[in-house]
């Protein structure tokens, strides 16, 4: 029977490229994770790896692999869908397999000097040559530039395939949004001695990715596999793209200032910022009602016709679409709506408050519906017409979740006994930090962190297996 599985049922050049990226972007996910483990255990033994492997660097890595292997799926999203959406192959495959490995083994170099090198001397040729220092987009000077390189040639290529294929909405909205997310990268580019001017740039690039670009994007995503997975009316989903970019455009921009409340800009933002943040969850919230009653009405039309209701062609992927819904609202919206205000805010700033929030919204706004994707992308390569979740998809599915909400609730504890005892009560002094860090609560939140990021790896390891077996097992079972 195995002599008959067919590997790759893909058409087109760009989703072979497609799946080249996801397959990079699962890997990083993993040394993402694992670099995480490090890191949280370091934290309830320091001497853990003690003088081997520094904190810093294992938190580097683990937040920078984050950011690069969700651009990996990104990127890889874009290729897959292309064709689809406009009925043609993109304009130059050889110019993207090209620019793929370049990139790729300009990660991989960036990253072993990271794990083998760690430090530099502080001078220039360390921003050069080993990391610029900047959270989430520490690649040092020289990859920087190659990166921007590379989204050209990626740009490129998207935008030439637009305009000669068919322009729905959806391609639309992704060339347009895609300019705006590459041209921020620009932002977080450059230098200066002065660390409020650094860091209000900086947070162009983070937070309007986050809050703004990153959450089109992933509009478009799934605005596409609703349409692919369940045949939802295109009307419909292209009506609320544009709500989300019209609503999440005007919030998220000016939502900025939520990050400038204590870094020295000026008083005023403390007003922009609460303001505007707090209208951030709006959209958040009206696509999530949009959803459920969506579903709700259709099964209710389905059931007065005594038919079953939609029946999904790929019910991994829609288990993580649906897990997007739900992880956007509750990390990003409720967990970001928390500590926005800045009356909030100056108790909560920089706790484990903030990393339970990091933690929920990145994984439940980005790579719940990045996984999603993964899924979309190995039914057309094994040419699967309906894949059904398998224990394995579900056990994966319900691991990794578990684990990351264990982890959220477990960082919230923790960032809560920060509030109280260090912030509150003994008024946020260096002493304060190292007294709370010691309380119970404390320590036991840390410990739970770990337990359920262990939890988490389990669910990672089962979802590469069914990712790498699912395809196989459905085409089989099919012919
Ligand atoms: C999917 C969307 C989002 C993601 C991925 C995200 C991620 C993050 C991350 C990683 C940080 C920590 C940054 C650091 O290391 O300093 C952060 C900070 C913050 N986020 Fe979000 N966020 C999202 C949406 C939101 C929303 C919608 C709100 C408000 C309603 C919000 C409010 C905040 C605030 C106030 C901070 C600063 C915390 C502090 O002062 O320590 N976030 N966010
Ligand atoms: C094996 C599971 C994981 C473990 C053990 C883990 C552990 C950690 C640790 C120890 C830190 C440093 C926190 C600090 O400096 O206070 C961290 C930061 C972070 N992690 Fe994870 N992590 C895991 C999975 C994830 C996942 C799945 C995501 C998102 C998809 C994620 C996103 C982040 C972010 C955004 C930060 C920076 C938070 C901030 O600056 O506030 N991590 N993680
Ligand atoms: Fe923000």
């Amino acid at each position: 029977m195995l002599t008959s599985i067919k590997t790759n049922e893909l058409k087109f050049e760009s989703q072979k490229i497609g799946m080249m990226y996801f397959r990079v972007a699962i890997i990083l996910f993993g040394a993402q994770l694992l670099m995480g483990l490090i890191a949280a255990v370091q934290f309830l033994y320091p001497s853990f790896l003690f003088e081997i492997f520094d904190f810093s660097v294992a938190r580097t890595v683990h937040i920078n692999a984050l950011v690069v292997w969700m651009l990996y799926a990104m990127i890889g999203s874009v290729y897959y869908m292309i064709p689809d959406e406009t009925g043609r192959e993109v304009v130059a495959p050889g110019i993207a397999k090209l620019a793929f490995w370049v990139l790729t083994a300009a990660v991989t170099v960036v990253v072993l000097v990271y794990i083998f090198i760690q430090v530099g001397p502080g001078t220039e040729s360390s921003i050069w040559l080993i990391n610029e220092g900047r959270e989430y987009l520490a690649a040092p000077r020289w990859a920087d530039i190659g990166i921007v390189v590379v989204v050209l040639v990626f740009y490129f290529n998207v935008f030439a395939t637009y305009l000669k294929g068919e322009r729905t909405g959806i391609m639309t909205v992704m060339v347009a949004n895609l300019l705006a997310l590459a041209g921020l990268y620009l932002a977080g580019m450059g230098y200066t001695d002065n660390i409020s001017m650094d860091q209000y740039w900086w947070w162009w690039v983070i937070h309007l990715w986050v809050e703004a670009t990153w959450e089109v994007f992933v509009g478009t995503l799934a605005a596409y596999a609703l349409i692919k997975i369940i045949g939802a009316k295109r009307e419909i989903v292209e009506m609320w793209l544009w709500i989300e970019v019209l609503m999440l455009f005007g919030s998220g921009i000016l939502g900025l200032g939520h990050h400038y409340f204590w870094i020295g800009t000026p008083e005023y933002w403390w007003e922009i910022g609460a303001l505007f943040s707090a209208l951030e969850p709006v959209p958040l919230i009206a696509m999530f009602v949009h959803v459920l009653y969506d579903w709700g009405k259709e099964q209710g039309i389905a059931k007065a016709k005594g038919e079953p209701g939609t029946v999904s062609s790929n019910t991994p992927a829609m288990t993580w679409l649906v897990a997007n819904a739900f992880g956007n609202f509750l990390g990003a919206g409720i967990w970001g709506f928390f500590h926005t205000l800045p009356q909030v805010n100056i108790y909560t700033h920089g706790t484990q408050f903030t990393s339970a929030h990091g933690h929920l919204s990145f994984f439940g706004a980005y790579a719940t519906i990045l996984i999603g994707m993964m899924y979309l992308a190995i039914q057309g390569t094994y040419g699967v017409k309906r894949m059904k979740s398998t224990s394995l998809s579900k056990w994966a599915a319900f691991l990794t979740m578990f684990g990351v909400m264990g982890m959220g609730i477990a960082l919230t504890i923790s960032g809560y006994e920060q509030v109280l005892v260090e912030r509150a009560e003994l008024g946020a002094t260096w002493n304060a930090f190292f007294t709370a860090q010691n309380l119970t609560w404390m320590v036991q939140g840390l410990a739970w962190r770990l337990v359920m990021g262990v939890v988490t790896f389990v669910g990672f390891a089962l979802l590469v297996v069914d990712l790498l077996s699912i395809g196989k097992n459905a085409q089989a079972a099919e012919r």
